[in-house]
């Protein structure tokens, strides 16, 4: 088929078009791709009949997201959480066999070298927050206890913020950690009670959010990344369910699986026991279940 054979462009056979001219790509799943963006992109222009100007906002707006992106800030990737897009790739990549704990976002803020500390030891570096105790197993689909499984977790502190977005504000490294699991599979380690927080909103993704009358706020978590040879990698939270925000996370990432008990304990004895001061502290307790790799 030349190049002309779709015939010249016109409204009705806009797609035939186009993908007739990328026909001699030699990338076979670029091909597919672009196939189905192209129609895709079309059957949307074609039902929202942009005028001049919104076409060239909905530019504006692309350039803006563009522009404000560096080595630290990534708009279009919040770009992609807030319309859902991050949630549901990672739903397709990420399918599991029935009792595998459930993945969610890994998010901006993780950072790949942080320390490795021995059990119980205190994420938190900078005594602010309130205690908690984080516990539980990590094990296979079918109860097996899983040894030196790497558990690397990090969270926001009390007012909403990770160290990386507070440079000589917070320690370096406050409020994360790298664990591996006993031989029973346990783990636990010391922590504060995380806060919801606002993703980055002072950029164009802000603003449309703020256009869409949405706020920015996403519900009070843990994150963690468990990783242990021959398993599949999970990438997931832990979430507060009496949060505020619980059902309106800015970037889809709340499933009802990743939901724990935030328990308050008001126990000297127990207090002591887990190396807090005074009597008040919550406990969360939270058994992963890794899947074999295929
Ligand atoms: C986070 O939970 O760290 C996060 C996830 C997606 C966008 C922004 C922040
Ligand atoms: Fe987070």
């Amino acid at each position: 088929m030349d190049d002309h054979e779709a015939g010249y462009f016109t409204e009705d056979n806009s797609v035939d078009v186009v993908v007739a001219r990328n026909k001699n790509t030699k990338d076979p799943r670029l091909k597919e791709v672009m196939e189905v963006i192209v129609r895709k992109l079309h059957e949307a222009v074609k039902e929202i009949e942009p005028s001049e100007d919104e076409w060239l906002e909905a530019i504006m707006f692309l350039t803006r997201t563009g522009q404000i992106c560096d080595d630290y800030r990534q708009e279009f990737i919040l770009l992609s959480d807030i319309l859902g897009v991050s949630m549901l790739s990672d739903a397709i990549q990420s399918r599991r066999p029935s009792g595998a704990t459930e993945n969610t976002v890994l998010g901006p803020f993780h950072v790949g070298d942080a320390p490795e500390l021995e059990m119980g030891s205190d994420i938190c570096l900078d005594e602010k927050g309130e205690p908690m105790f984080v516990h539980g197993y990590v094990r296979d689909i079918h109860g097996k206890p899983l040894a030196g499984a790497k558990i690397d977790v990090w969270q926001a502190n009390d007012e909403g913020f990770y160290d990386v977005q507070q440079r000589g504000v917070q320690p370096d490294f406050n409020l994360r950690g790298v664990f591996r699991t006993c031989a029973d599979g346990r783990y636990w380690f010391k922590a504060i009670k995380p806060k919801f927080y606002p993703i980055p909103d002072d950029g164009p993704v802000g603003q449309l959010l703020g256009k869409l009358g949405r706020h920015p706020f996403r519900p009070a978590h843990f994150h963690y990344l468990i990783t242990l040879d021959g398993y599949q990698k999970l990438t997931t939270h832990i979430f507060d369910p009496d949060d505020q925000y619980i059902n309106s996370d800015a970037v889809f990432g709340v499933k009802e699986s990743l939901m724990a008990e935030f328990k308050p304990i008001d126990d000297a004895e127990q207090a002591a026991k887990h190396g807090f001061d005074g009597s008040k502290f919550y406990d969360v307790e939270y058994d992963f279940v890794l899947a074999q790799k295929a």
